[in-house]
């Protein structure tokens, strides 16, 4: 891969980034249980880390990052429309729990991109953190977590 190929995939997994920064930032309302909400700040504040390390990286490869901004083009539109129709805690989680299936999927492709050893770490590194994600967001869901904090 050149540095243009490059760069292009990370500012497709930062727009990715970006775009479940705001969705969970969109969701904080709903949620009203503190252990369930320490989690969802600790996912935005990965979220947020990937989007700096990646514009790192693609400033390095000479290009433009992302702009870092709502942008109701990508998924996060059918987060807010599920977030809308579902409320509490449960709706929440549900409608994070279909971006962070999307997270998933876009990392799961681009670690197995022939990446240059950094940007691969990187990458990898991103990837087990939205692992980590939905895990917990599923657990929670089978937990129906707001049942028990009711
Ligand atoms: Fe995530």
């Amino acid at each position: 891969m050149d540095n243009k190929e490059i760069a292009k995939e990370l500012k497709s997994l930062c727009k990715i980034d970006i775009d479940a920064f705001f969705a969970y930032t969109e969701t904080f309302r709903h949620i009203d249980i503190p252990d369930v909400k320490r989690n969802v700040e600790r996912f935005r504040d990965d979220h947020e880390r990937h989007i700096k390390d990646l514009s790192d990286e693609i400033r390095s490869l000479g290009d433009e990052p992302p702009k870092f901004s709502r942008d109701f083009k990508g998924y996060v539109l059918d987060i807010f429309t599920k977030v809308r129709s579902l409320t509490g805690v449960e709706g929440a989680l549900k409608a994070l729990k279909t971006g962070e299936e999307t997270t998933n999927r876009r990392y799961g492709d681009a670690v197995k991109l022939d990446f240059p050893e950094r940007i691969l770490n990187l990458v990898n590194k991103n990837f087990k953190d939205e692992q980590g994600h939905l895990s917990y967001i599923e657990q929670a869901i089978k937990n129906q977590v707001w049942k028990k904090a009711a």
